[in-house]
């Protein structure tokens, strides 16, 4: 498919001071209904539950208990016809524009909110869940299949945060039985920018980039559907390590293990989640 976005400079200057980007329209209406349709059908009967790739971002992820932030990463292995869109073809653009010609497709993942009950998910960096050995220049590009608002979790950045380092994470609630990571120290939100979105809109942020969603207290389903683009990455050998990964304990890793997934490699770790 050919891609039908084109950044202007404004944009492509505005991301690299900023962290991030906001877009009215990735996507068409009809590609985002048809869209809504599939990821509400792999939500429902929990698509890659078995393997570990469906899970509870937010809780504790037992089995018969609601989940808080369902999350099912890699979803285009459940639902093919995830694949080969328009939001695809113009993220890879976008994303080649950003970071360069050798950007490429690196995974999805989906994000469901829960009308009226979906937790929030804390201020974190995206970078902060994959292999600490390696260096990363990627996004991650941010659509919502309804509106996204203030009130159902639209996502919300600290600009500027692109350029630090990796702050000090863990599992959210410090439950190292929980997946989702969020900041030690609290962050200033006095300083963050909100961007609500229409269907199909789309936010452009950085591995680095500091972001938020709140609980959804509206009385619609938020549902977010995330591709990542990145460079290829180099190695590092400053040591750096990532204890809050080393620590964690999820039912998530338990099924993963229980059902010899092949989904083990290294690579796997940068989709986890964010
Ligand atoms: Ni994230």
């Amino acid at each position: 498919m050919q891609p039908t976005i084109i950044l202007t400079q404004k944009q492509i200057d505005f991301f690299h001071q900023n962290g991030y980007l906001c877009l009215g329209a990735i996507t068409t209406p009809e590609e985002v209904e048809r869209l809504r349709g599939v990821y509400d059908r792999i939500f429902e009967r929990r698509a890659g539950r078995e393997e570990g790739n469906q899970f509870d971002l937010a809780g504790s992820d037992e089995e018969g208990k609601e989940a808080a932030l369902p999350q099912i990463l890699g979803p285009r292995k459940y639902a093919p016809e995830l694949a080969d869109t328009l939001y695809e073809a113009n993220g890879l653009a976008i994303a080649r524009q950003l970071l360069g010609p050798g950007a490429v497709f690196t995974g999805d993942h989906a994000i469901f909110k829960p009308a009226g009950s979906g937790a929030a998910t804390p201020w974190h960096q995206d970078e902060a869940y994959w292999d600490p050995n390696l260096n990363y220049r990627s996004i991650s590009i941010w659509m919502p299949l309804q509106e996204a608002t203030l009130e159902n979790g639209c996502m919300q950045f600290l600009p500027g945060s692109q350029d630090w380092e990796i702050v000090p994470h863990r599992s959210i609630g410090g439950d190292t039985r929980v997946h989702g990571l969020e900041t030690v120290e609290p962050v200033d939100e006095s300083r963050a920018v909100a961007c609500p979105l229409p269907p199909g809109g789309a936010t452009i942020h950085g591995s680095r980039t500091m972001h938020y969603t709140s609980a959804n207290r509206s009385s619609v389903p938020r549902r977010a559907y995330i591709l990542g683009f990145g460079a290829p990455t180099t190695p590092r050998a400053d040591g750096r390590r990532f204890p809050w990964n080393e620590a964690k304990r999820t039912a998530r890793e338990e099924r993963r293990r229980a059902a010899g997934s092949s989904d083990a490699e290294p690579g796997v770790s940068v989709k986890a989640a964010m």
